[in-house]
């Protein structure tokens, strides 16, 4: 049985006067890997953060894992959420191992516990421990660093998982290899809930499962890949396509 982990009723967002998001309802069921794709301003990254708590609400309601946000206590909820940005923010005073067990730590898990999990997660995303533990962060490469944060963001094992962008500054080819590791790490840990922004369509189309197109603070579709392609459901949308159509016939030019 499907089960409803996240869901938006009626969420308006207002900084100052400006409406960001006007009226915002949604859900999402356990083990789903949503991509929101939507234009620099669009309020991705607001609606994000509504998810975790670091933004609140102006009106309606956040529900996550059946509880209401408006009261539930915000470190509570960080320790169930992953949270994995552009800038990863790796403390370089510690060598990667120490990065992946600051909340392991804090939650007072035994050494030997942090130890095993640090392997296991550095091997998830790729790295090899023996290779990377005691490194430091400026000795690894931006998509090196960039899977240790997704790592790190795994330590606690939180069932949602939040990813604001992450990929954006690296290379084509480095963030490629990201997305594919990072869709197959999705399928081997069983029902966590992936919620993805980026502003790249190609990203979105590849790694979600259904694919939320956000235009000024608005949904303006939540389908499938195969359904945003094939039958776009606004101007926004349509044009998304047609850049991918465009850069195609280019590829047929160029050929
Ligand atoms: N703390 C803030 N105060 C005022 N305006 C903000 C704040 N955060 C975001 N905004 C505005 O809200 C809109 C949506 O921002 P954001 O959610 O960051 O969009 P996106 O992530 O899609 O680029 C933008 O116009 C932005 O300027
Ligand atoms: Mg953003």
């Amino acid at each position: 049985m499907t089960k409803e982990i996240i869901k938006f009723e009626h969420v308006a967002k207002k900084y100052s006067k400006n409406t960001i998001i006007p009226d915002l309802s949604f859900s999402i069921d356990e083990g789903e890997f949503i991509t929101v794709l939507g234009s620099s301003g669009s309020g991705k990254t607001t609606t994000l953060k509504m998810i975790n708590g670091l933004e609140k609400p102006t009106s309606g309601e956040v529900i996550v894992n059946n509880q209401n946000l408006k009261n539930c206590n915000i470190v509570e909820v960080h320790r169930h959420i992953g949270y994995v940005v552009q800038s990863i923010g790796l403390f370089p005073h510690m060598t990667i191992a120490q990065n992946i067990a600051v909340t392991p730590k804090l939650l007072g898990w035994s050494q030997e516990k942090i130890d095993q999990r640090a392997i296991d997660l550095l091997n998830l995303v790729g790295l090899n421990d023996e290779e990377y533990s005691n490194r430091y962060p400026a000795q690894l490469s931006g998509g090196q660093q960039q899977r240790v944060g997704v790592a790190r963001a795994l330590s606690t094992n939180p069932p949602i998982m939040l990813f604001d962008e992450p990929f954006s500054a690296l290379d084509a080819i480095t963030r490629q290899n990201l997305q594919k590791k990072l869709k197959r790490i999705h399928e081997r840990l069983q029902d966590k809930t992936f919620f993805f922004v980026t502003h790249d369509i190609n990203e979105a189309l590849f790694l979600g499962n259904r694919v939320m197109v956000m235009n000024q603070g608005r949904i303006e579709q939540f389908a499938t890949p195969s359904e945003v392609v094939n039958h776009p459901a606004s101007s926004y949308g349509k044009e998304l396509i047609g850049t991918v159509r465009e850069n195609q016939a280019l590829w047929e030019e160029l050929k």
